[in-house]
């Protein structure tokens, strides 16, 4: 059962640190205990808060992201990590691209946790503005990744 799980995305100031505090509050509430972080595979916002919009649409839904600050991604996070999840298929490209020799951490994309949405990646609101249905989205895929994590949590 992965423990240590790492969100990634472009900036780390929109999609994978809602994906981390969303999954941490879920988390809290099914009484599973896991080591959660986030990063940006650019380190443009790194010692910054989440973006407004984006905390304003996850504390509509009961969710507080404010404590969180950027960090860039780093070839370290692959010795420190049980599981590395990318929000789209250039995270994932550019996760892979500094991967360790012979590491074997598993990197998957957010959205094979929430087949039902039938997304292929979580679309970035920095770009998109649609800040209500990114969260929406990344709800569905914490929620399918504590399922997996924990099946017999299952409803
Ligand atoms: P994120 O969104 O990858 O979901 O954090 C972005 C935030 C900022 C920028 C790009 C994407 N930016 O270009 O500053």
């Amino acid at each position: 059962m992965a423990q240590r799980i790492l969100f990634v995305c472009l900036g780390n100031i929109c999609r994978s640190p809602a994906a981390e505090a969303a999954t941490r509050t879920l988390a809290e509430r099914r009484g599973m205990k896991l080591t959660l972080d986030s990063a940006g595979t650019a380190g443009w916002h790194t010692g910054k808060p989440p973006y407004g919009p984006m905390q304003q649409a996850a504390a509509a839904s009961g969710i507080d992201m404010s404590d969180l600050r950027a960090r860039q991604f780093a070839a370290r996070d692959f010795l420190n990590f049980d599981l590395i999840i990318g929000m789209d298929h250039e995270n994932i490209a550019n996760i892979n691209a500094l991967r360790p020799a012979n590491n074997i951490t598993p990197v998957r994309l957010f959205t094979d946790f929430a087949p039902e949405s039938g997304a292929d990646h979580v679309p970035d609101p920095y770009y998109t503005r649609d800040f209500a249905g990114c969260l929406d989205l990344i709800i569905k895929a914490s929620s399918g990744l504590l399922d997996s994590l924990c099946p017999a949590d299952r409803p």
